[in-house]
């Protein structure tokens, strides 16, 4: 959430904070601005709306050049996206401009503290106080740095902080309080960001900023302490994804090209994580086999949509393994006091790794001793950083604001684990973890297979664009992929989605359905799961009774539901644990298609934004 560049170097700061920009508007597309140091003083625009408002308004008034410079693309949390509140925000001298990510949550005793001795603030923002506070401190030790660590001690929450001085004209400083920050180091130029992606066409080497630190960037590179002023170490680390994989490569929206991905980042994830003998080695994950054999509980905690692949890992978990597992939004876990203890294996699941409400579900499950494992996208995020070990998921870059290839690298990840949990553990005998093996290694070519028919998916979805509200039904696995294709809808389509485990129907959903009413139905195999896939064809004939215009996604050759599917979606044939897999795919072309039709911006859906960190 928000997008943070700062530069520091030879060239010409603002557009290498622009470019920057453009590939965070991601985070966040209330408002734009940047602050540039040039001629002894200090120059910023700020634009209400996305970063193409800010770009026309530097064109009508261009700011002088300068060659350092920060920049900000906001998802507001206090005041609305206006120009006012748009970050960057300066000082009442208008030397220091600061721009922010997160919530600082003793604001109001600040500002309160700010106006009692004089100073003048004109945003409903939090983060204006920390302009006023930073001339404040500087005014009196002279530096920027010192006076950076000065007020981060005196803040209270979440923050990203970076900041430019003009009486320090070759000086940006960065703090970081469980929001993102990441340093790009070139040569002769040295970068602040959000997000690798913001500076990996100058340079893919990155430092890792951590909990409480402060980073000086000149351009011959960053010193880093902490906030009181001790030197910290630092790990620098290449970043291995290059410049495409950030961009849309010909296609009209990230989201249509991260589909497209989905099945190479699904072999990908595989890759290296099953040996010759078909067996799984998770050495690289950390995760010490005493620890898993130790557990007595899993639970899974995740938002969104990483939730309902942890949803379609319980399924998983508890089938192979006989383990018990909870699955839970970790924005509420933590407020309920959950029974953890030193056996309990908590499984922490972020494509970002920077979800707050996950970062703070897994910081209370260390604290009552349990041992906490990461599925990951972000290499070096905080979510792996924190956790006692990580299994990376290959999907790449995902730029989209809704999630697709990482959901599907997320099941992978969980189906391994819970493989290896039964490997390590005995639960499952060696043929039956390799029989599941050899048909995960299926599901890339399944995928590729569905990717290839969408066409009647996309033409549907186009014909219900007027429509006010789709229902989403499922059974066992398939009521998680109900769930995501509800979300998939909310979030691009701006409709009324929900999903409903089938057999609830009947307890009150069902007064929903109206005449024309579009029901999607994720119809589970009849060869694995036979009583459910009649109890759910039963379902089926009930909506349409009621008038519901049926949409079957079901297996090939699964010919009893053929009778009453107004629209029938085939998908092709797999266990019925990894169904979530190729069933999802449908879902999210739907949603894509839909929103297209509805004139939505399908990459950047209204209030939304990438990576919520903030509570
Ligand atoms: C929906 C979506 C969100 C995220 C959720 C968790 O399409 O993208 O629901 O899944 O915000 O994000 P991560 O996985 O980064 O923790």
């Amino acid at each position: 959430m928000c997008g943070i560049v700062g530069y520091v170097g030879a060239q010409s700061a603002l557009d290498v904070v622009i470019a920057g920009l453009k590939r965070l508007e991601y985070r966040g597309y209330d408002s734009a601005g940047v602050a540039v140091l040039a001629d002894g003083g200090l120059a910023a625009a700020k634009k209400a709306g996305k970063l193409l408002n800010l770009e026309k308004e530097l064109t009508d008034r261009p700011l002088p050049s300068g060659s350092t410079g920060i920049g900000h693309t906001r998802w507001a949390t206090h005041g609305g996206p206006t120009d006012a509140n748009a970050h960057p925000h300066l000082d009442n001298a208008g030397r220091v401009a600061v721009v922010h990510n997160g919530i600082i949550e003793n604001f109001a005793a600040l500002r309160a503290e700010l106006a009692e001795r004089g100073h003048d603030l004109a945003s409903e923002t939090d983060t204006e106080v920390v302009a006023h506070l930073l001339a404040e401190e500087f005014s009196s030790c002279g530096e920027l740095p010192e006076a950076m660590r000065l007020v981060c001690r005196r803040l209270h929450g979440a923050f990203t902080l970076v900041a430019v001085h003009a009486d320090e004209p070759d000086v940006v400083v960065g703090a970081r309080r469980n929001s993102p920050l990441v340093v790009g180091v070139g040569d002769g130029e040295a970068f602040l960001a959000s997000d690798v992606a913001a500076f990996i066409a100058h340079t893919r080497s990155a430092i890792e900023l951590g909990q409480d630190q402060v980073v000086e960037l000149r351009r011959d590179g960053a010193t880093v302490t902490d906030f009181d002023g001790a030197p910290a170490d630092v790990r620098t680390y290449h970043v291995d994804w290059d410049l495409s994989a950030a961009e849309k490569g010909g296609y009209d929206y990230f989201m249509l090209k991260e589909i497209a991905e989905q099945p190479k980042a699904v072999a990908d994830t595989l890759l290296g994580r099953i040996d010759d003998h078909g067996s799984l080695t998770l050495d690289e994950a950390r995760i010490p086999a005493a620890v898993l054999r130790e557990a007595h509980k899993v639970v899974i905690v995740a938002c969104g949509t990483a939730f309902h692949a942890g949803l379609i890992a319980k399924y998983a978990i508890e089938h192979w393994t006989r383990i018990p597992c909870e699955v839970e939004l970790a924005s509420e876990f933590r407020y309920r006091d959950p029974i953890l203890d030193q056996r309990t294996l908590v499984v922490a699941v972020s494509q970002s790794g920077e979800t707050m409400d996950t970062l703070m579900a897994l910081r209370h499950a260390r604290e009552q001793g349990a041992k906490v494992l990461a599925i990951c996208n972000t290499n070096g995020s905080t979510i792996p950083r924190e956790s006692d070990a990580v299994l990376y998921t290959h999907a790449g870059p995902e730029v989209a604001v809704a999630s697709t290839k990482a959901f599907l690298t997320q099941l992978v990840a969980c189906y391994l684990v819970a493989l290896y949990l039964g490997q390590v553990r005995g639960t499952k005998w060696g043929d039956e973890i390799r029989a599941v093996i050899r048909d995960l290694s299926q599901i890339a070519t399944q995928v590729e297979q569905v990717l290839r028919t969408m066409e009647p998916v996309r033409e549907l979805a186009r014909s219900l664009a007027r429509k006010n509200t789709v229902l989403f039904l499922g059974r066992h696995v398939g009521y998680p992929v109900a769930l995501e294709g509800a979300l998939k809808l909310k979030e691009l389509a701006y409709m009324h989605a929900e999903g409903f485990a089938a057999g609830e129907l009947k307890h009150g959903p069902i007064a929903l359905i109206e005449n024309d009413m579009p029901v999607v139905v994720v119809v589970p195999s009849p060869r694995s799961r036979s009583v459910l896939h009649d109890k759910i064809v039963s379902n089926i004939q009930e909506i349409r009774a009621r008038g519901a215009r049926t949409i079957v996604i079901a297996e090939e050759g699964d010919t009893a539901v053929e009778a009453y599917a107004d629209h029938l979606i085939r998908i092709p044939q797999t266990p019925a644990l990894l169904q979530p897999m190729v069933a999802t795919v449908p879902l999210q072309v739907f949603a894509c298609e839909l929103a297209t039709a509805r004139g939505n911006e399908v990459d950047q859906p209204r209030n939304l934004a990438k990576s919520v960190t903030v509570e």
